[in-house]
């Protein structure tokens, strides 16, 4: 079942940052990224080794990984430079107002 779950305010994202957020109920933490003026969602950790995505760089739509500098598109989650193969999990954003929502499940 698909849950829409309150992550963070519109407004506390700046151009290009993004935000590690914890989700009651959820095993990882997930983050909330705003490229050009648009939000993403994804797990916060590395399918590779586990690392906290948030501690990496965020390039455009490849966020790169701290550990060992492997990248992931947040739009889709796919990997997009090794050692990373497998994808990352992504989640529909939905903007009302200033409140970011994802849609978790
Ligand atoms: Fe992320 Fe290895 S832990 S690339």
């Amino acid at each position: 079942m698909v849950e829409k779950v309150f992550l963070c305010r519109d407004n506390e994202l700046r151009e290009s940052d993004m935000r590690q957020v914890a989700v009651a109920g959820l095993e990882t933490k997930l983050v909330v990224y705003k490229v050009k003026g648009k939000v993403y969602i994804t797990d916060a950790l590395c399918t590779h080794g586990k690392a906290v995505l948030t501690d990496g760089d965020l390039e455009g739509t490849t966020i790169y990984c701290p550990l060992h500098g492997g990248g992931f598109d947040i739009c889709t989650g796919k990997a997009a430079s090794p050692p990373c193969t497998v994808p990352l999990k992504t989640y529909p954003a939905v903007v009302e107002g200033n409140d970011i929502f994802g849609l978790l499940g």
